[in-house]
């Protein structure tokens, strides 16, 4: 990643009610075969931004945020895990926004988050609720799915949205922002190419934890979102991940 990112392409979309992808795309000479940086805001009576994006990208995103909603009223900024794509900006959205505070899990707060950000966290107990005004949003522990002890899922129950982070990351620089066509196997070919999962044991007994909350959109980080009988997807992921272990 450098600085030939052009974030004047960052693109702005609502791919269910009130939720907005922000999305920048990496070329194929940054990262070969392209790549997407994806953020989303959830434009509530108390806004969140799930994912910060990296440093680099911070004044991208602001301006992204801006066409939606004014940056200073952002309420919470929240992450699945501590990645420089995940929460790389967080002190600087904690000083652009000055009643936000982070919000993560219990692990994240107490391994990281606690020390590194500028403000103390507000850390969500593994199912824990948190209602923004029209939305509520539930936090579900996902130790080292995909990677990362503190790594944890929110779900958005009203629009019944699953923002999953780094689960189902695709490769290339031009999607749609949300698409209805397969995720499942492109996703496959980036964790057989990067091995970006912990060969976890208990892979699958996690994601049924997010399926049970069946969710029919998942907000990738990487890669267009995607509509559809999140269940389903998120346990064909489930089969694969039994079935094509990677093996060194
Ligand atoms: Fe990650
Ligand atoms: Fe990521």
């Amino acid at each position: 990643m450098n600085t030939h990112i052009q974030s004047s392409s960052t693109r702005v979309d609502e791919i269910t009610e009130g939720i907005f992808r922000i999305s920048t795309p990496v070329p194929p000479s940054v990262v070969p075969g392209g790549f997407t940086f994806n953020q989303y805001l959830i434009r509530d009576t108390e806004p969140l931004l799930f994912h910060t994006g990296p440093r680099m990208l911070f004044g991208a995103v602001r301006e992204a945020i801006e066409r939606v909603i004014p940056v200073a009223t952002l309420r919470y900024i929240s992450f699945s895990h501590v990645e420089a794509d995940e929460c790389g900006s967080l002190n600087q959205f904690l000083a652009a926004a000055p009643q936000a505070v982070p919000l993560c899990g219990q692990v994240a707060a107490m391994v990281s988050i606690g020390d590194l950000a500028d403000r103390p966290p507000r850390a969500l107990a593994d199912q824990e609720r948190l209602t923004l005004g029209q939305h509520t949003v539930q936090w579900i522990d996902a130790p080292h799915v995909p990677h990362g002890w503190e790594c944890g899922f929110r779900a958005e129950t009203t629009t019944r949205t699953l923002l999953c982070g780094d689960l189902f990351t695709q490769f290339g620089e031009l999607h749609p922002a949300i698409t209805e066509d397969d995720i499942l196997e492109p996703s496959e070919a980036a964790r057989i190419g990067m091995d970006y999962y912990a060969h976890s044991p208990d892979t699958g007994r996690l994601l049924e934890r997010l399926a049970v909350t069946a969710p029919i959109t998942l907000a990738c980080m990487h890669g267009p979102a995607w509509r559809g009988d999140g269940a389903a997807m998120l346990r064909s992921l489930a089969s694969r991940l039994a079935s094509t272990p990677i093996r060194h």
